[in-house]
């Protein structure tokens, strides 16, 4: 866990000393394999950041998307991006023959998109009142067993609650206007947080439900993760921070937040 906010400074350093061509994470059976990931919502804003931060970073990025070309043509045509087949969360063949590469790491980005607002705002929507992250998640979750893949980070909000969470009033007017406003965005959200909290606890899959609050643009400060109100974390995240955030915990030997609902945001400055 990141017990305290990380300085991106620090990155930096270590890329500049380190020797060229050398991958950050490597995996314990080849010292110079690099790691791959399977990228779901890979073509919204957050999901061109983590590719490009996994290209950065010698991790292969496998994308599983519906619209890939909205990805800048760079990334897709770089020598760690392969666009899978099929793309649709309900074309569960292809969903699984996704998995079936064996990533190290499922990242799911996957939530909805602020393009579909209207329809994610109409509570009489046909479409958005089913569970399509959930049911997508199902399929995922089977197939990472079959193939003996165990870590996924899946998005979540702050829309879920927490029992570590403690009382934040900017918290609640947020999910309030989310719940009035976008009822099943929000029920859907509310529900990949149930999912996982539903999954037996063995060690057959090692999940973590990521919570953001708003997500923005902007270059990178600092990331940290905990709890709401916990005096770290804000209620508010950088795409570029998020990215790092994800990457890196996609590829620790030692996976931390198993099982867990960390909020990722921001760090809060800290008062000298
Ligand atoms: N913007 C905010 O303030 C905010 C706040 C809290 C949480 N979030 C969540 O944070 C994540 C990143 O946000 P963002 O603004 O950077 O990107 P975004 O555009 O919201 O990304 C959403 C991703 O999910 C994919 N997706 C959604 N529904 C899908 C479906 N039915 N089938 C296949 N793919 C689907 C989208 O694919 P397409 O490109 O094909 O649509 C896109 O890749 C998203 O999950 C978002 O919901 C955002």
């Amino acid at each position: 866990m990141y017990g305290h906010s990380v300085p991106h400074i620090t990155w930096l350093s270590w890329l500049h000393c380190r020797p060229p061509n050398t991958p950050l994470f490597t995996h314990s059976k080849s010292p110079m394999a690099p790691k791959k990931i399977l990228l779901l919502g890979a073509t919204g804003p957050s999901g061109i950041e983590v590719i490009k931060y996994a290209i950065a970073h010698d991790v292969e990025v496998l994308v599983y998307a519906r619209n890939p070309d909205k990805i800048p043509e760079a990334l897709r045509s770089d020598i760690h991006v392969t666009i899978l087949p099929g793309g649709e969360l309900s074309d569960t063949a292809a969903l699984r023959d996704a998995v079936a590469q064996k990533p190290d790491a499922v990242v799911s980005l996957l939530g909805p998109p602020l393009r579909e607002i209207l329809s994610w705002m109409n509570p009489f929507s046909s479409a958005t009142k089913q569970p399509v992250f959930v049911n997508a998640y199902r399929v995922v979750v089977d197939a990472m067993t079959e193939f003996g893949v165990k870590r996924i980070l899946a998005m979540g909000t702050i829309s879920i609650p927490d029992e570590k969470d403690k009382l934040s009033i900017g918290r609640n007017i947020l999910v309030w206007l989310v719940r009035l406003f976008m009822y099943n965005g929000w029920k859907n959200i509310v529900s990949v947080g149930k999912f996982f909290d539903g999954l037996e606890q063995e060690d057959r899959i090692q999940w973590t439900v990521f919570r953001l609050g708003a997500v923005l643009d902007g270059g990178f400060q600092n990331v940290t993760d905990g709890y709401v109100a916990d005096g770290k974390t804000a209620l508010s995240v950088r795409r570029v921070e998020l990215a790092q955030w994800l990457v890196e915990q996609a590829v620790k030997e030692d996976p931390e937040w198993v099982g867990e609902k960390p909020v990722v945001s921001s760090a809060k400055k800290q008062k000298i």
